[in-house]
């Protein structure tokens, strides 16, 4: 069962948000326990804050050893009871001890159709950049396991966006980003529903 739900975020938290949204609305049978984020001037804790979810500031900064960060995130998730980790724009590698302890239980979303347009420096702008660059005839979402490295993860379902001739790095980021809010609700949902088994994707 994955019913409570544990986010890491880096930046804004539109995504996080849009799956808070669906669990207060009833259309996520899951209730999001906990928010974590490497940058205290996150939108994403401040979301947490207004919506009530318990936060936490986790960083090299609180934690200059990884080994501690490490166990704070770890202890975070578990004090939490978090079934399901969601990295929604978690811009840093988990440590060890809460990727063997969360194996198989932590997704992640990219903006882009893994694996291409990916790895260390492959975020925001820069993926429609370089999905622009490459003359790609379509791009998209995908949602996948994390391990450690980056956006290197077993794949769990992927959402097709076509390229439109006029598209900017702009555009395209706008069209995507709106497109993972409900791929990622959707995919949560199917996941919680088990129509989708995470245990069963091949890592
Ligand atoms: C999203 O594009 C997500 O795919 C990527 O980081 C971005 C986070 O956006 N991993 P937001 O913070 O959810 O608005």
């Amino acid at each position: 069962m994955y019913t409570n739900l544990g986010f890491l975020t880096s930046h804004n938290g539109s995504n996080m948000q849009a799956v808070i949204s669906a669990c207060n609305s009833g259309l996520l049978k899951a209730k999001p326990t906990v928010v974590i984020s490497n940058n205290s001037n996150s939108g994403a804790l401040l979301i947490a804050k207004q919506t009530g979810i318990p936060s936490f500031h986790l960083s090299t900064k609180t934690h200059p050893i990884s080994d501690e960060l490490d166990l704070a995130i770890l202890n975070a998730l578990i004090s939490h009871k978090v079934d399901l980790v969601i990295l929604a724009g978690y811009m840093r590698i988990l440590g060890k001890r809460t990727l063997t302890r969360y194996q198989g239980k932590i997704i992640n979303i990219h903006p882009a159709l893994l694996p291409k347009h990916s790895g260390p420096g492959m975020y925001g702008i820069r993926v429609h950049q370089a999905v622009l660059a490459a003359g790609e005839k379509e791009t998209g979402v995908t949602i996948h396991l994390v391990d450690s490295d980056y956006d290197r993860g077993a794949i769990i379902a992927q959402s097709t966006i076509a390229i439109l001739p006029d598209d900017t790095a702009e555009s395209l980021s706008n069209r995507v980003l709106e497109r993972e809010h409900n791929f990622l609700v959707e995919t949560i949902g199917k996941i919680i529903a088990g129509e989708i088994k995470l245990n069963k994707i091949n890592q």
